[in-house]
């Protein structure tokens, strides 16, 4: 089973976003106010020209030596500087990429009563409802998610797969396959940029795990006031994120202490470093704080898929990432331990990573 808390948990009252939306269009609850220094400052942000890398993959596998190793070299400048990037050409059939996108909508569309049927219980990450909650006074974001654990088979609740809408569950088979292929994929390329072979992370993370988490972010009558998602980093190795169609930008990475938007691409997926690369490579790629920003129109769809190591695999920096130069700075540790202390935890920028730090840092 998913790593679940074993401490009790009262997380008070917690409004369904997507009702409050429908039943008070301009009520926002104090819950959803999040403190001053916490606020998005949506004015004061100028919009940001989309620097993002972006990775053709089709030049990655293509035939072309030279080519190839360009694209190895953005790839590796894209983890070193930004932590995020965009891939084309990335060979997944828009099909998949529209069915998901079909039966998420129609989840999130379903009345209540029926997605009520799949309850996220207070301090797990499965299920309907809001993930990260683990109080009464903990603000709470302006989403709804819908997480289901797909890989491997022992963090599956079949209890949560849904029945509505029709063919959610093949649509989510079909979509994760193609989506784990692409992470062994980008895994591999990763590795090669390091100078490591290429099947290293492969055979590191065994039967990996693999989970999705559908958010929906309804419109907001004061985007200026509530957060999206809150800021964080991921515990993945590496993350995939698929903005749905006509999405408003929402999805902003903190990068040298500016929040920058990452502006959708038709057809791209958004790929991110997570907290076991940051580990594994000792830092040399880190996983970057990220959160998303609400719209004052527009709804948002995103479905984000982790892709982690088994829960049993023991993780730490790579001996050939370590010299005198670059000391070790992350301890040895559990996966599973850290995904437990993770989805324990609310979010928090980068503060869940201090767990293997040899050295804490006392700010993120
Ligand atoms: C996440 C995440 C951002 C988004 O689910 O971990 O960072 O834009 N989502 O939905
Ligand atoms: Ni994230």
């Amino acid at each position: 089973m998913a790593p679940v808390p074993s401490f009790p948990i009262k997380v008070g009252h917690i409004d369904d976003v997507q009702e409050l939306r429908k039943t008070e269009p301009t009520k926002i609850p104090q819950r959803f106010v999040q403190d001053m220094s916490e606020r998005p400052k949506l004015a004061a942000m100028v919009p940001s020209p989309n620097d993002i890398p972006i990775i053709d993959l089709s030049k990655l596998v293509g035939s072309d030596r030279d080519e190839q190793g360009r694209q190895i070299m953005q790839l590796k400048t894209a983890c070193e500087e930004w932590g995020f990037f965009q891939v084309v050409n990335h060979g997944i059939d828009s099909s998949v990429v529209e069915n998901i996108e079909e039966v998420a909508k129609d989840f999130f569309m379903l009345p209540l009563e029926e997605k009520q049927k799949y309850p996220m219980a207070p301090g797990t990450v499965q299920g309907y409802g809001q993930a990260f909650v683990f109080s009464e006074n903990q603000k709470l974001d302006w989403c709804n998610m819908f997480a289901l654990g797909v890989e491997p088979p022992c963090i599956r609740n079949p209890e949560l797969w849904p029945s509505k809408p029709a063919h959610f569950g093949e649509t989510l088979e079909v979509y994760s396959r193609e989506i784990r292929q692409l992470c062994k994929n980008l895994l591999r390329y990763i590795a090669v940029s390091l100078g490591l072979k290429g099947d290293v992370f492969e055979e590191m993370f065994g039967e990996a795990v693999q989970a999705v988490r559908m958010n929906y972010y309804p419109s907001c009558s004061r985007p200026d006031l509530v957060l999206g998602l809150s800021p964080h980093s991921d515990g993945s190795a590496i993350t995939v994120l698929q903005q749905g169609k006509g999405s408003s930008v929402g999805l902003q990475i903190l990068k040298e202490g500016k929040w920058v938007s990452v502006q959708p691409i038709p057809n791209a997926l958004v790929i991110n470093i997570g907290d076991t690369i940051e580990v594994l490579t000792n830092g040399r790629y880190k996983s970057v704080e990220h959160r998303a920003v609400t719209h004052k129109e527009k709804d948002r769809l995103s479905i984000v898929t982790f892709y982690a190591p088994n829960y049993e695999v023991e993780l730490g920096p790579m001996a050939e990432l370590v010299d005198k130069k670059n000391p070790c700075r992350y301890r040895r540790y559990n996966h599973g331990d850290y995904s437990k202390h993770y989805v324990t935890n609310k979010l928090q920028g980068k503060r869940t990573l201090e767990f293997a730090k040899i050295e804490p840092e006392t700010s993120a």
